[in-house]
Order: C-alpha cells, then sequence, then structure tokens
C-alpha cells in the first residue's frame, strides 16, 4: 500500500474535493482506496456519506496506539473505504504537540497496516494548516499531492508547503517522502489569470505538475451535500470527466 498525502496549509483548494473524488475514481477503475480523514471539520467522512462521530476515528489509536485495520469503514462504493473523523481530532493536536515523538506517532501507527497491504492507495485528506497532523501526515507518506488553487494566492502558498516537505525530508522524519504532483484546481477557462497561474507552476515544476487540471464545476460542490462521489452524482458533468482523467494520469504515473 502507497500512502500519499493529499495536503496544502492553504484552506479551500481542494483536498478534501480531490481526495474523496480521485479516491472514487481510482476505486472505479478497481483499486483499492481508503480515503483516511485526517481534518478535523470531518469532510470527507459527510462527503462519504458517513456521520461524523458515528464511529471511532484514528485519534485515540494515535494517543494511545492500536489495530487500524479495525478503524476501517466500507463505504457504499466497491473499493472504496474510509477512515473516519471525528471532532476529537482536534484535541490530538494539542495532545500530540506534548509528545517527544508526534511527528512520527502516525507514521508508526499506520506501518503495520502499510505492511498488511490491505488496499493499493491510501489517500489522506490533510487540514488546511501547517499543526502536527498536517506535519504528520507529510512524516507517514510515500508521496506528496498538492492540489493548488488557479489563483494567485495559490501560487504565494505553493512555496510554503515545498518548504514544510522539504524540511519533512531533512528533519529525518521522513527522508522518502516525494513531491509526486501538483493538481491544478478550480480552473477557470474564461479567465487570464487561471492560464497565468497554470503556466508558472508548470514553468517551476514541470515534472511535479499534472497534467489533467480539475476545471470549476458547480456539481462538485453540490456532490458531498448528497453523500456522493462526483461519478454517482453526475458522471457525465466536466467535474468527474477531470476527475477520471486525473485518475488514469495518477495510474500511468504509478504504473
Ligand atoms: N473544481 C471545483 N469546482 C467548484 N467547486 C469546487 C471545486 N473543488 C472544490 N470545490 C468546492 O470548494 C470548496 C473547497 O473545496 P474543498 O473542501 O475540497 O477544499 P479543501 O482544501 O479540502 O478545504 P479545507 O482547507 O477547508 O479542508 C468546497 O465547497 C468544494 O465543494
Ligand atoms: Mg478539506
Amino acid at each position: 500500500m502507497k500512502i500519499i498525502a493529499i495536503a496544502n496549509q492553504k484552506g479551500g483548494v481542494g483536498k478534501t474535493t480531490t481526495s474523496v473524488n480521485l479516491g472514487a475514481c481510482l476505486a472505479e477503475k478497481g483499486k483499492k482506496i481508503i480515503v483516511l480523514d485526517l481534518d478535523p471539520q470531518a469532510n470527507s467522512t459527510s462527503a462519504l456519506d458517513f456521520t461524523a462521530g458515528d464511529n471511532p476515528s484514528i485519534y485515540q489509536h494515535l494517543i494511545g496506539g492500536g489495530d487500524v485495520s479495525e478503524l476501517v469503514l466500507q463505504t457504499k462504493y466497491e473499493n472504496l473505504s474510509l477512515i473516519p473523523c471525528d471532532m476529537d481530532l482536534a484535541g490530538c493536536e494539542i495532545e500530540m504537540a506534548r509528545e517527544d515523538d508526534h511527528l512520527v506517532r502516525l507514521r508508526n501507527l499506520l506501518q503495520p497496516f502499510k505492511e498488511s497491504n490491505s488496499a493499493d492507495y491510501m489517500l489522506m485528506d490533510c487540514p488546511p494548516s501547517l499543526g502536527v497532523l498536517m506535519t504528520s501526515a507529510l512524516a507517514a507518506a510515500d508521496e506528496l499531492i498538492v492540489p493548488l488553487q488557479c489563483e494567485y494566492f495559490g501560487l504565494e502558498g505553493l512555496s510554503k508547503i515545498v518548504g514544510v516537505h522539504q524540511q519533512i525530508k531533512e528533519s529525518g522524519a521522513n527522508p522518502e517522502v516525494v513531491l509526486e504532483g501538483i493538481v491544478m484546481t478550480m480552473a477557470d477557462s474564461r479567465t487570464n489569470l487561471s492560464a497565468m497561474v497554470i503556466n508558472d507552476v508548470r514553468e517551476y515544476f514541470p515534472e511535479v505538475t499534472y497534467d489533467t487540471i480539475i476545471p470549476r464545476n458547480i456539481r462538485l460542490g453540490e456532490a458531498p451535500s448528497y453523500g456522493q462521489s462526483i461519478i454517482d452524482y453526475a458522471p457525465t458533468c466536466s467535474g468527474s470527466a477531470a476527475y477520471r482523467a486525473l485518475a488514469d494520469e495518477f495510474l500511468r504515473r504509478h504504473a
């Protein structure tokens, strides 16, 4: 199992939308996927039609240890599972920060589960901060995918997350973690700004930036309120086409 952090400290850039819908599209293609909801907002939990608080999150395990496999819930979609979140995860930030080993706690906790190979990929939906949960996710991950909104401030935030990635590598906590991809989200084909930002990112990160661009699509915003993935809610919309294309590109890159 490969562990992938979907992270950007900036809020509202499409981390959850990408975790859930890239996950759903990979599952549709037959890959076994687990979405780990690491954000106390519990957005990917509700997007996958679970109620935060009904099932245990990874919180207790992060504090006291345990077997991660007992937290895995089968979603209504074949091949797609979820480790849900609960608001209590917010307490993790504080409690874990007190522990000397906080950076590698998630990594150590996930290790046996990773070796059990019960899925092909785990996608970790990270919270929008540079806090303990997000940095632990980078310390636990094989790869980092950064969703980046096609706007000027998106570009400014990119250097920050790239810097944190470098720090985690150099800290010794996880020297192997690779910046696997940057996914441009919420692109608006009518504006020059989207095109300019995409060009800039491609210029700085030519290898890393995904060719697939996720357009702004109203259906992508609506689907979570029905607890549905985009390919279930609106299978023929531009959002579905984009996330299916992203899944194809992801699989080519991981072949
Ligand atoms: N391509 C898109 N087109 C239109 N709306 C989108 C798109 N991607 C995401 N959204 C909407 O934008 C908002 C932010 O997206 P999302 O929740 O995925 O971002 P996030 O990075 O996970 O946010 P947070 O930092 O709060 O966790 C949501 O309301 C979502 O439905
Ligand atoms: Mg989110």
